[in-house]
C-alpha cells in the first residue's frame, strides 16, 4: 500500500523506505553542476554503462530533520554531512557538491516535504538521504564524465529494533573495509561487503556485526551502520580511532557532549577486544542508530555482557538524553550545530 499521511502511525514507524512528495535532483555535465530542482520523481534512468553500476562510483550521506516542541523543523550539523560527502567524493574521483549548496538543497527538500516530518515526541524523525552517482556512457575503469546528485527523504522510526533497549552484537570474521581502503568514506562498496556478515549476524538474532581493525583483528573498529563507544568503570568515554572507520558526526558530537556537558574524560583510541572488561557500558551511535545500547558482544564462543542485556546503563542514557534534547531543540546547542528550516 502506498503510504499517505492519513494512514501513517507516527509512533510505530520502522526504518523502511517510503515515497514522499518531493526530491531534489541536480546533474553534473561538461564540468559543472546545474542549478538543481525539486521534482516529484522517485526513479532515475541512467545509461547501462554508468560507473555507479559497475565500479561502485557512488557516495551517500544520512541525516535527519527533527520537529521541535514548538512545531519548528531543524537539522543537526548539516555542514558536517556536506563536508564528509565532499571527502567521500574526493576518494572516488567524483566532483564534490559545494557545502553551502548542499545545505540549501537539504533545507529545500525538507521544507517541500514538511508535512512528512513526524511530530515532536512521536519517536520518529525525517530521514534524509543525499547521494551521488557516476553516470553516462562508459565501459573502462575510469571516473565518469557525468554525475547525478539527489536528496530524498522519508519518516523513520528506530534503526535497531530495541531503540533504547539494549541489543546484542557479534564480532564478524569478515572485514567491511581494507586497511588503506575506503572505510572512512561513505561509499556503497563498504555496505555491499557488510551485507553477508550482516545477514549471518541477523540469522543468529544479533542486531549487527562488530568489525575489527582489518590489519590485526585485535581491536574493535565499528558496527556495520554505526560507530562504537564504551564507558570505562571510572567514567571515561572511549571510542575507537581508525582511518578505516566512518568518522561519525554523532560520535564526534557525543565526544564533545560527554566532555563539556557531562564533565567526563574522553578518549579516542584503541579498544582491544580482549580488554572489554574495562568497560561498564557500550553502545552504537549514528544518525540512524541514534544511541543504541549494546547489551553484549559475542566473540567466537565468548559472550561479554556490559551493563545489562535488558536495561540501558545510566551514562548511555544520559548521553542519549543530552544528544536528543539538542537535536529536538529542548537544550541549547553548541554554536552552529542547529540549522532551522
Ligand atoms: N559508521 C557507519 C558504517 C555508518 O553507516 C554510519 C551512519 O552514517 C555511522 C558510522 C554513523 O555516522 P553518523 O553519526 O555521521 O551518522
Ligand atoms: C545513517 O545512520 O545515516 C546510515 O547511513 C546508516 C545506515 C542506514 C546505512
Amino acid at each position: 500500500m502506498k503510504k499517505t499521511l492519513q494512514n501513517l502511525d507516527w509512533s510505530n514507524l520502522g526504518f523502511t523506505y517510503m515515497d514522499t512528495d518531493y526530491r531534489f535532483i541536480s546533474y553534473w555535465k561538461d564540468g559543472q553542476w546545474d542549478t538543481g530542482s525539486l521534482d516529484s520523481g522517485n526513479t532515475v534512468t541512467i545509461n547501462q554503462g554508468s560507473t555507479a553500476l559497475h565500479y561502485g562510483q557512488q557516495v551517500f550521506e544520512g541525516m535527519k530533520a527533527y520537529r521541535t516542541k514548538e512545531g519548528d523543523i531543524q537539522l543537526f550539523r548539516p555542514e558536517e554531512n556536506a563536508k564528509r560527502m565532499a571527502k567521500s567524493c574526493q576518494r572516488l574521483m567524483m566532483p564534490d557538491y559545494p557545502v553551502d549548496q548542499f545545505v540549501e538543497a537539504v533545507k529545500a527538500v525538507v521544507k517541500a516535504n514538511e508535512s512528512w516530518v513526524p511530530p515532536y515526541e512521536s519517536g520518529s524523525t525525517l530521514y534524509i538521504r543525499p547521494y551521488m552517482i557516476g553516470v553516462g556512457e562508459n565501459i573502462g575503469v575510469k571516473p565518469a564524465a557525468e554525475y547525478i546528485f539527489s536528496i530524498f527523504v522519508m519518516p523513520v522510526g528506530p534503526y535497531f529494533k530495541g531503540g533504547l533497549t539494549p541489543t546484542n552484537f557479534i564480532v564478524s570474521d569478515y572485514d567491511r573495509a581494507a586497511p588503506h581502503g575506503t572505510g572512512a568514506a561513505k561509499v556503497g562498496g563498504n555496505y555491499a561487503s557488510s551485507l553477508m556478515p550482516g545477514h549471518l549476524a541477523h540469522q543468529r538474532q544479533f542486531s549487527d556485526c562488530i568489525y575489527l581493525d582489518p590489519a590485526t583483528h585485535t581491536k574493535i573498529e565499528e558496527v556495520g551502520s554505526a560507530n562504537f563507544f564504551a564507558i570505562t568503570h571510572d567514567d571515561v568515554f572511549v571510542t575507537p580511532y581508525s582511518p578505516s572507520i566512518l568518522p561519525s558526526i554523532t560520535k564526534y558530537s557525543l565526544l564533545y557532549l560527554a566532555e563539556h556537558h557531562l564533565g567526563m574524560k574522553v578518549s579516542e583510541g584503541d579498544v582491544y577486544l580482549d580488554q572489554l572488561g574495562m568497560f561498564k557500558e557500550a553502545g552504537a551511535c549514528g544518525t540512524a542508530a541514534v544511541i543504541s545500547p549494546i547489551g553484549g558482544i559475542q566473540n567466537g564462543e565468548d559472550f561479554h555482557v556490559f551493563y545489562s542485556e535488558t536495561e540501558v546503563g545510566p551514562v548511555t542514557y544520559e548521553l542519549y538524553r543530552t544528544l536528543t534534547a539538542i537535536q529536538f531543540g529542548d537544550l541549547e546547542a553548541p554554536e552552529g550545530w542547529i540549522v532551522k528550516i
